[in-house]
């Protein structure tokens, strides 16, 4: 049997916070997924093109400086809105609840954190009733509701369906400075790892959580923040990304591609990355793993491993890691944003002194030349 060395394959997620938020005794709501993004943008007619004419999603409703969109097979009213603002950021990052009695939960345990919280009998959107916003611990904008408009769930309209069609919002990923901090946080609001990021020091780069069975319904990515990394819609097939990428070319759009497609380690997605015209990262994605169990494993993989981010191991451009989208607190001014004080991901892996490898017992100058030059910042072409 080849040793095919890869990520390490746990019970549990073994990741110590050392400076944890404490605990609230109020229990969390019971989330049941991800569910919307509300993003403001500066040019509503820009981004309308790019999220409606390029990429396929449906306008459930719009008028002058709101559009609301959903993917083909969602049945609620929405998965992203588009509001028109002077800073484009992230205005929630938006989570269905069980039941309607989940919003009082959510009252009471961000309200003994100590959180700002917001309850609109009416919502915070068109489509939606009661709802609770907060800013959280780390920073975030995050909303909570169960009441919403149906709507038609298009997947048997295939007449509506392109190439690239997207079908499902899958996943947030939020950029925090301190990783186990906001993985204890996220674990205390219910949601269990799936994947993480570390090195044998013990820093933690990168954890992705769910609440729905798969990989995830948001990542907690180590960087400057609290900012918006992307936001993930789902295709069916691998096909449907290449379509996507095709689509790009063709109307001299390319420049949207920020990084892929590829399949990555991590989730074991096929992927793509794109940024929107006011540069919110979108991820297409698709065909990861079913994580419902209660006893799921959680894999750990190498930060030096140059597979965990791309599996065919191509390198991860810079301004992945780097770039992100402000957020928003509840009056809509920009969340300040803190500086990571652990190393970076991108400055152990890609930096002046950072290493990647294939295989974990090649030294650490071994990979080829063709590959070293990638991976060093200022060796590319
Ligand atoms: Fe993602």
């Amino acid at each position: 049997m080849t040793d095919t060395a890869g990520p390490v394959v746990t019970s549990d997620a073994p990741i110590i916070a050392a400076d944890p938020i404490p605990t609230p005794l109020a229990p969390p709501p019971d989330i049941l997924r991800c569910a919307y993004m509300e993003l403001v943008v500066t040019d509503l007619a820009a981004s309308r093109n790019f999220y409606v004419d390029v990429l396929g999603l449906v306008v459930t409703e719009e008028d002058e400086d709101t559009v609301y969109l959903r993917s083909l097979e969602e049945f609620i009213h929405h998965n992203l809105v588009l509001r028109l603002g002077e800073v484009a950021a992230v205005a929630a990052f938006s989570y269905r609840v069980r039941s309607p009695e989940e919003l009082d939960r959510a009252v009471a345990f961000y309200t003994e954190l100590g959180c700002r919280v917001e309850r609109r009998a009416e919502g915070f959107t068109r489509g939606i009733g009661d709802s609770v916003r907060v800013t959280d611990p780390l920073g975030f904008p995050y909303e909570f509701f169960y009441d919403v408009d149906h709507v038609e769930r298009l997947a048997w309209r295939y007449d509506l369906h392109t190439p690239g069609a997207l079908v499902r919002l899958d996943h947030f990923n939020q950029v925090t400075p301190d990783v186990p901090r906001a993985v204890k946080f996220m674990e205390d609001l219910g949601f269990r790892v799936t994947e993480d990021i570390q090195d044998a020091e013990g820093t933690t780069y990168a954890a992705w959580m769910r609440r729905k069975p798969t990989v995830h319904d948001t990542a907690m990515t180590g960087g400057d923040g609290p900012r918006m990394h992307h936001v993930a819609f789902a295709t069916h097939e691998k096909h449907n990304i290449i379509a996507i990428c095709d689509k790009l070319g063709a109307l001299r759009l390319s420049d949207h591609i920020e990084r892929g497609p590829g399949r990555h380690g991590v989730s074991n997605a096929f992927y793509l990355y794109l940024r929107d015209p006011d540069g919110h990262r979108v991820e297409i994605y698709t065909q990861d793993y079913y994580t419902g169990d209660p006893d799921n494993p959680v894999v750990t993989w190498d930060v030096h491993d140059n597979q965990r981010r791309d599996w065919w191991g191509n390198p991860v451009v810079p301004s992945w890691y780097t770039e992100a989208s402000l957020v928003l607190d509840l009056d809509g001014n920009p969340q300040p944003v803190a500086a990571r004080t652990d190393t970076s991901e991108m400055a152990v892996t890609i930096g002046a002194d950072g290493f990647s490898y294939t295989r974990p017992e090649d030294d650490a100058d071994e990979l080829p030349s063709w590959k070293q030059g990638e991976y060093k910042l200022g060796h590319q072409l």
